[in-house]
């Protein structure tokens, strides 16, 4: 069953007179009403900070506050979960807390070439300060992981950085095995799971991994806010990276000690209406059977990316049961962004670009691709709109 789109208000929104056809998902999600009405509620009838006073708002904010975690950790079977503004902190988050703490020079962390700069980026800067080295795991002709690399690449890691869901390709990476491979050696797995969430309920203990990143507005929820799962194991071994308000137990003027949950990892203010916002997207999603919305959305992208390829389209991606509804392509004739304004005039939204994924596009041998994500709100009818709107654009100006 498609979600009701009059559920999300945006979708009723006109484009430069058009009716709106949302393709840009994977950058991000629209909001249900739901989300929307529960961070209102907070701001008009109990906007008040967190874990301070004792006076009643203060105490319905700090509750809805913690809800949100208590969801999310249900949600996903984590023993720690961290509010963070979305994946990038997370990683960030990751690579200062634990990295510093736990990576010497001379220690390897090894990283596919589809990831995004924000499972990247973190990790250079890093290996400026710290003297580590940073290996890539080859993407293959046909758009996968290089796992024989993988498994020459293995000496010396102490961790491992990948990607759930390519946000380029829609490739979905085989981590149970990585995850297993890289245990067997005694290193720790980071999973960016920003694109994989949206689309299926991971368990993050049954997974295994150590870590994983994400951000709440690409599963319906608000901007602003994310997190970052890890284990009980590593969350004792990380070291605060962020100092002040409510990550302290106690300060002098000689030291400080410590929280010793999350808010260890959450100073200053928090972002409570985020929060609200979040858990009112799991709980609207926990009424979604996910795995079918998931078929359903690949038969539509796969269906999507053969009528391009017979456009004459070089499509950059998969589709099988395995992969995600993501199609990024590409005209000979028909500069990307060219084609994405064309298309906007008619109402289609859809991203073109490095997608923040640079060293991938190197590999892939191109400078940008025109990107097409759906989601739970998307319908076969709009698919069909899309490709008719492509075709209309190509006769007239590719
Ligand atoms: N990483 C997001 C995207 O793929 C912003 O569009």
């Amino acid at each position: 069953m498609v979600v009701p789109r009059t559920d999300f208000p945006i979708l009723n929104r006109e484009i430069h007179g058009k009716k709106l056809v949302y393709l840009d998902n994977a950058a991000t999600t629209q909001k249900p009403k739901v989300v929307i009405d529960a961070m209102n509620n907070y701001y008009e009838n109990y906007n008040s900070n967190v874990h301070r006073a004792v006076h009643l708002m203060a105490g319905e904010a700090t509750d809805s506050y913690e809800s949100c975690r208590t969801t999310l950790k249900n949600w996903f079977n984590a023993e720690r979960a961290i509010f963070t503004s979305g994946t990038t902190e997370a990683i960030n988050l990751a690579a200062h807390a634990w990295g510093k703490e736990n990576l010497r020079s001379g220690d390897v962390v090894l990283m596919t070439e589809m990831e995004h700069h924000s499972d990247i980026v973190p990790w250079q800067l890093l290996a400026d300060d710290l003297d580590i080295e940073l290996r890539y795991i080859p993407v293959k002709e046909d758009f996968t992981l290089d796992l024989e690399a993988f498994d020459a690449s293995l000496d010396g890691v102490k961790l491992v950085c990948i990607v759930h869901t390519s946000n380029v390709l829609g490739v979905r990476n085989p981590i149970e095995y990585v995850i297993e491979k890289s245990h067997s050696i005694g290193a720790k797995v980071l999973i960016d799971a920003a694109q994989g969430v949206p689309h299926k309920q991971i368990d993050f203990e049954k997974s295994g991994a150590d870590f994983m990143a994400m951000s709440a507005h690409k599963m319906m929820g608000p901007t602003g806010i994310g997190a970052l799962l890890v284990t009980e194991e590593i969350f004792q071994s990380m070291r605060p990276f962020m100092g002040g308000g409510d990550m302290i137990q106690t300060v002098t003027l000689k030291g400080s000690t410590y929280q010793d949950n999350e808010h260890k990892f959450e100073a200053g203010t928090p972002k409570i209406a985020e929060a609200i916002g979040w858990k009112a997207a799991l709980d609207y999603m926990a009424n979604i059977d996910l795995e079918a919305e998931h078929s359903r959305l690949v038969e539509i992208a796969k269906w999507t990316s053969s009528q391009l390829e017979d456009l004459g389209a070089t499509i950059y991606g998969r589709y099988s049961e395995q992969d995600a509804a993501v199609v990024s392509f590409l005209f000979d004739n028909l500069h990307p962004e060219d084609l994405a304004h064309y298309l906007d005039a008619m109402g289609f939204a859809i991203r073109t670009g490095h997608h923040c994924a640079q060293p991938l596009l190197e590999r892939l041998g191109v400078k940008g691709t025109a990107r097409a994500s759906f989601y739970l709100y998307n319908t076969m009818e709009e698919a069909v709109e899309f490709i008719e709107a492509v075709k209309y654009v190509l006769e007239k100006f590719g």
